[in-house]
């Protein structure tokens, strides 16, 4: 039995009295809407069960939100980024967001607990997601100043001082997914506080707790109530609803590429801004030169870390085949040393997938791999035994993948791992390009020439170099192709969120 106590006592504390701490959100019972800083009931009534995926025990219940609740959620955003809002100047923007910045740090291990328990990552893992989530709020905090127009020469001649100013877009829908909410919210919450817009956040159906604890904070913290809503519920519902509403100005959205799609099509009727983070099938590229010691490894966790369900996943690994042997035994040996199992257990390495669905989905393309002659050398199979009812499944990895095999081409969201040989550098960068994806990709080698051709020729919006999954948020990453548009990090990504004016003044 989990002990339950308020997590507001959880400090740095050690696993083992974390792991027996219940989120104080859990044990309200049931969940509402946040909505102009006040939990709401569902418009509906009706409620959605939400899972820990390590046990297949239901957590709690969620709101299932409906277009009347996203409406009403629009209005309180909309009056927020009218009124109060509005009146916050750039260095009170920044306080506050450095006051968020301290509360989220304050109940880091409480924050992590929940992800833990809500997504069946390993606790170990969110709990050093720290450092980058805290990064990411105070760059975030970094950016209110830099919400500025220019002043520019005059080019048309007359006595004209031409300028431009910045504005924020308005109102924000987030739909982030399920895989890290924790870091996901960040990216939208970030951009909407540093430039004075309001925000609708419609988390996963599968992973919303973290959103909703997290705006609970941001009103501690002082925000206006309505700045920031979240709403609760089913992608083709509350998200759809979101997605099409007149009055919202902009969607920042992470996700599959079909309900990109989606919400593109969703977007015509008041033209919104988008910013779309959608799948990917990165390649990783490991040369002989490169120092196995570390590629190895690296190409191992830059697809099985969070069990593979990362949008940036390297799981087309190119192997040049004078050591695929060598590279295949290896990184065979470094899948069987991962433990798979109890998020909660500090020594775990990987915790479930997210739901039956994903679990049905990562074997269905395992069997696809068998069916189409690629060599399954590890893996494959759901775990039962003492994780019996949760989501889990082996670390897997095929050889001698063919690039136009199915595994090789859609996005498996799992720990799956394909094995592509290749003979020549120019062959590497054809498959490697030959996807309609172009998110991540890597390169492992020593040569500097080797590394300069894949470096400019990989088509995707990051490229590692003997490292993988790196994100620094000053830099941020985008997509090329059909893993969408619209960057993340850095100055852009605050630029997404501004409407830009020229102004002439005739001084005659
Ligand atoms: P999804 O893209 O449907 O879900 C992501 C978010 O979009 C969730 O909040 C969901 O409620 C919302 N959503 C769904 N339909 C919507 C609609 N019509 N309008 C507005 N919002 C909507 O992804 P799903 O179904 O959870 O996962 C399926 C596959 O998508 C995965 O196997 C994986 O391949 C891919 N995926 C990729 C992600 C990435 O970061 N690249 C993240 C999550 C899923
Ligand atoms: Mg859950």
């Amino acid at each position: 039995m989990l002990q339950r106590i308020h997590t507001r006592e959880i400090g740095e504390v050690e696993m083992s009295e974390l792991k027996a701490a219940t989120p104080a959100i859990l044990t309200r019972g049931s969940l509402g809407h946040l909505i102009d800083g006040k939990w709401r009931e569902p418009a509906s009534g009706e409620r959605i069960d939400t899972m820990n995926p390590a046990t297949g025990e239901v957590l709690t219940t969620l709101a299932r939100g409906n277009a009347d609740d996203v409406d009403r959620a629009v209005r309180s955003a909309r009056s927020a980024f009218e009124g109060p809002w509005s009146r916050f100047t750039p260095h009170q923007r920044q306080a506050l967001l450095n006051k968020a910045h301290d509360l989220v740090e304050e109940h880091y291990d409480e924050l992590a607990l929940l992800e833990s328990l809500d997504v069946g990552v390993p606790l170990s893992r969110a709990r050093n997601s720290k450092g980058n989530i805290l990064r990411t709020i105070l760059f975030f905090a970094s950016q209110t100043m830099n919400c500025a127009g220019q002043t520019l020469p005059n080019s048309i001649g007359g006595n004209y001082t031409t300028l431009t100013l910045k504005a924020p877009v308005g109102v924000v829908g987030g739909i982030i997914p399920w895989n890290g909410p924790l870091i996901s919210q960040w990216w939208i919450l970030g951009g909407a506080l540093a430039t004075g817009c309001t925000v609708v956040m419609k988390p996963a159906e599968d992973a919303s707790l973290t959103t909703l604890r997290t705006a609970e904070l941001l009103l501690e913290a002082g925000l206006p109530e309505g700045v920031v809503n979240v709403v609760t519920g089913l992608g083709s519902e509350a998200g759809a609803a979101l997605a099409e509403h007149p009055d919202v100005d902009r969607i920042a959205f992470t996700g599959s590429t079909d309900t990109g799609r989606n919400i593109i099509r969703a977007s015509a009727g008041n033209m919104k801004r988008l910013q779309l983070e959608l799948g990917g099938k990165s390649p990783d590229i490991v040369f002989a030169d490169a120092d196995l010691d570390r590629a190895v490894p690296g190409a191992a966790m830059g697809v099985f870390a969070n069990s593979g369900q990362v949008c940036f996943a390297g799981t087309r690994v190119f192997v040049e085949r004078k050591i695929q042997n060598e590279f295949v035994s290896r990184i065979v040996d470094f899948g069987r040393t991962l433990k798979v199992g109890d998020p909660l257990d500090p020594d775990t390495d990987l915790g479930p997938l997210i739901s039956q669905k994903q679990l049905d989905r990562v074997s269905g393309y395992v069997s696809v791999g068998d069916e189409q002659g690629a060599d399954l050398v590890l893996g494959g199979r759901r775990m039962l035994g003492d994780v019996a009812n949760g989501y889990f499944i082996e670390p897997t990895i095929f050889n001698n993948v063919s690039n136009d095999m199915t595994i090789a081409r859609e996005e498996i969201f799992g720990p799956v791992v394909s094995i592509i040989p290749f003979d020549t550098a120019d062959e590497a960068l054809t498959l490697a390009n030959d996807t309609q994806y172009g998110l991540g990709g890597a390169v492992w080698s020593r040569d500097i020439g080797t590394v300069n051709t894949m470096m400019h020729g990989i088509k995707s919006g990051t490229v590692w170099v003997n490292c993988y999954g790196i994100i620094d948020p000053s830099i941020g990453f985008g997509g090329y192709k059909h893993s969408g548009y619209g960057w993340k990090g850095g100055p852009q990504h605050v630029d997404g969120f501004l409407f830009q004016k020229s102004v002439y003044i005739n001084g005659d």
